[in-house]
């Protein structure tokens, strides 16, 4: 294997020590990702430089200029504090004629634009909840067709920001207080979703033309009350007591039917190539009991943690966690951006 230089790109305030020692547990998840990767590629022998940003494209530019990275290790989230510029960082290194592990920039666009996803998702007839888009700052005109249950979220944000069980809502007027709430709480605007009931699943994915589809991974909610609505909320994310009281796991999915695992499959390949995503990427899914299969959102460039989901279902099938990286690596350098067609 080439020994490389890679780039790490990562926020600022995330760039991790040496070693783990002498820190608290919550502090070594905050930045657990970005010691996984970094301290693995090393192991692996490559020459690494973790580089923090915040709002200053000119340390990119100089870093490309004096450590002349072969690839960029894309980990960063967000510039100046907005998620959805992620995007535009990554165009700066197209811009630069760089090579980057992780998703395009137009696939991250969509990733992030959860209502826009959903329209393109729908054109090419892949399952997704019914949905409307409530505007911050507009009133509310709830569209006929769609039935109670709903479930209300922001359009944009992540990690479950302003979910809860709450987020299920049975009436109007419940409708109406969620959607202000998203809208003081997340600043975004709204979206409303008919509530799928049923499984919770994530399917990882690997690819650029072709892509691979790891196996399917499930959110089990082993201790909750008989019939209550079991939903990713940012309690059952990130709240470690609350996780232990619902007995939230996630594993392989058991006892899909092959059928079903098989329709499962096709649907991510189909919403990964509609989204034009490229490099690694998890869609979240709902299953329902009748065997239909809904994509809740794509999320490029997801959780990359050794432990986590997305290393988890590589695991399954062969990857270690260094061979993960390597892999993201090889599909970074193999990208086909519009540059290096010209
Ligand atoms: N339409 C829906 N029906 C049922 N559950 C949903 C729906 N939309 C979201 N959820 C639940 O909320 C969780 C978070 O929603 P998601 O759209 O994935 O947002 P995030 O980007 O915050 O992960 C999902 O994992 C799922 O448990
Ligand atoms: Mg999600």
């Amino acid at each position: 294997m080439k020994r490389l230089r890679v780039l790490v790109l990562m926020h600022e305030s995330l760039i991790p020590p040496d070693s783990l020692k002498g820190y608290t547990e919550s502090e070594i998840l905050e930045w657990k990702t970005e010691f996984d990767v970094v301290s693995t590629l090393r192991e692996l022998g490559h020459e690494v430089l973790p580089l923090g940003v915040y709002d200053d494209l000119g340390d990119l530019r100089r870093a490309f200029e004096d450590f002349k990275p072969h690839v960029w290790f894309n980990l960063l989230e967000e510039f100046h504090g907005v998620g959805v510029y992620d995007h535009h960082v990554v165009s700066y290194l197209e811009l630069l004629k760089q090579q980057y592990t992780g998703c395009n920039p137009r696939g991250l666009l969509l990733g992030h634009d959860k209502p826009l996803a959903k329209k393109i998702l729908s054109f090419h007839q892949i399952r997704t909840p019914g949905f409307f888009v409530a505007p911050r700052g507009k009133k509310t005109r709830k569209l006929a067709a769609l039935e109670f249950p709903l479930l209300v979220k922001s359009a944009s944000e992540d990690a479950s920001l302003g979910i809860s069980e709450a987020s299920i809502v049975y009436d109007s007027a419940s409708l109406q207080e969620r959607i202000d709430f998203i809208h003081r709480q997340t600043k975004t605007d709204a979206l409303v979703e008919t509530f799928i009931q049923g499984r919770e699943l994530y399917v990882g994915l690997m690819g650029n033309r072709r892509v691979k589809v790891l196996p399917t991974w499930e959110m089990l909610f082993e201790n909750a009350r008989p019939g209550s609505p079991l939903i990713a909320t940012s309690r059952v994310k990130w709240d470690i007591k609350h996780q232990e009281k619902l007995g939230i796991k996630t594993c392989r999915a058991v006892d899909i039917p092959p059928k079903i695992e098989a329709k499962i499959e096709q649907v991510c390949k189909r919403a990964y190539k509609a989204l034009s995503l490229s490099g690694y990427a998890r869609m979240d899914l709902r299953l329902r009991d009748d065997g239909e299969v809904f994509v809740i959102e794509a999320n490029p460039n997801p959780n990359l943690s050794f432990g986590e989901d997305f290393a988890e279902s590589a695991q399954e099938i062969g990857y270690s966690y260094e061979q993960l990286l390597q892999k993201i690596i090889t599909l970074g350098l193999n990208y086909q951006a519009e540059w290096r067609l010209v």
